[in-house]
C-alpha cells in the first residue's frame, strides 16, 4: 500500500483536543479480528490488562505479564489502522522506578507499534509519567478503582465513598495531568466525583462506571457484548454473545451427532481421474 492510500490514525493531540467536545469512543480489544471490527467505530482502542480476566480466565489482573500484553498488543496492531492504540503496562512493570517503567514501556511500544501506554496512577506515578512523556512515550493514566491494587483495596468495589478517598482520587488525576498524561481513565466512582475530576483536569477523562459527563467512555468489550452472566453494575450489554455461542454450539453438536453436518455443501467431491 502506498503512503497516500494509508488510513490516517487518530493522534494523541487529537484525543487531547476532544476535552469538553465530542466524547471519545473507546473499547478494549485483545485480538486481531475483534480489533478489525472495532477500529471503524472507536477513536481509541485499549489493549487492557483485563485480558487476564476476560480472555485467560484469571481472577484479577495481577497475574498478567508484559509478554502477554505484548502478544495481544501485536495482534490488535495488525488490524487496527484508524484508532489510537493504547496498551496497558501490567502490574509490576512500572511501579518501582521511572527507569524500569521506561524500559518496559519502550519495549511495548517498539514490539507492538502501539501509540501509547496506560498506567494505574496512584500518588507515586507523577515522576514516571513525566519521565516517559519527556522521552517520547504518551501516557494515559487510570484513577479511581485501580484493579491492579485490588489486594490493597479489598476487591473491585466502587471507590471514593469517603471525602478523604474522593479527594485523593481528584489529587491523583490532577497530578497525572500536570505530569503530562494525555488522558485519564476514571473507573468505578460516583457520578458526582467523576464530574469533579472532569472539571479539575485539562485533559480528557475517559469514564468506566463513572459519568456521562466524562470526555469519553470505555467498556471492556466482552462485557458489553454479553459474553458473561455476571458483569459490574456499570456495564450495559449491547448484545448476547454468550447466548449466540451457546445456540451455535448446541446446533453444531446436534448436527454432528445426527451426521447432518457436514452435508454435501460442505464436503469436497473430486471427479475420479
Ligand atoms: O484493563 C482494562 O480493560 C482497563 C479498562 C477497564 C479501562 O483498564
Amino acid at each position: 500500500m502506498s503512503a497516500q492510500n494509508q488510513v490516517r490514525r487518530m493522534t494523541v493531540p487529537e484525543i487531547m483536543a476532544r476535552k469538553g467536545k465530542v466524547p471519545v469512543v473507546c473499547l478494549t480489544a485483545y485480538d486481531a479480528p475483534t480489533a478489525a471490527i472495532l477500529d471503524e467505530h472507536c477513536d481509541l482502542i485499549l489493549v487492557g490488562d483485563s485480558v487476564g480476566m476476560v480472555v485467560h480466565g484469571l481472577t484479577s489482573t495481577v497475574g498478567v505479564t508484559l509478554d502477554m500484553m505484548i502478544l495481544h498488543g501485536q495482534a490488535v496492531m495488525r488490524t487496527a489502522k484508524k484508532a489510537l492504540v493504547v496498551v496497558d503496562l501490567p502490574f509490576g512493570s512500572y511501579e518501582d522506578s521511572p527507569i524500569t517503567a521506561f524500559k518496559n514501556a519502550s519495549r511495548v511500544m517498539m514490539e507492538t507499534g502501539c501509540q501509547a501506554v496506560k498506567i494505574e496512577s496512584g500518588s507515586y506515578a507523577a515522576e514516571t509519567i513525566s519521565y516517559l512523556t519527556e522521552r517520547g512515550i504518551p501516557v494515559m493514566s487510570h484513577v479511581g478503582l485501580r484493579p491492579q491494587s485490588m489486594n490493597v483495596l479489598g476487591g473491585f468495589r466502587a471507590r471514593g465513598r469517603t471525602k478523604e478517598v474522593a479527594d485523593e482520587i481528584i489529587e491523583n488525576a490532577i497530578a497525572a495531568a500536570k505530569a503530562g498524561s494525555f488522558a485519564v481513565v476514571v473507573e468505578g466512582v460516583s457520578e458526582d466525583l467523576a464530574d469533579k475530576v472532569t472539571k479539575a483536569v485539562s485533559i480528557p477523562t475517559i469514564g468506566i462506571g463513572a459519568s456521562p459527563n466524562c470526555d469519553g467512555q470505555v467498556l471492556v468489550t466482552p462485557d458489553m457484548l454479553g459474553l458473561f452472566d455476571w458483569t459490574p453494575k456499570f456495564v450495559k450489554k449491547y448484545g448476547d454473545l454468550k447466548g449466540l455461542i451457546e445456540t451455535c454450539a448446541r446446533n453444531y453438536a446436534k448436527e454432528v451427532k445426527a451426521r447432518s453436518f457436514p452435508s454435501d455443501e460442505f464436503t469436497y467431491k473430486f471427479k475420479k481421474k
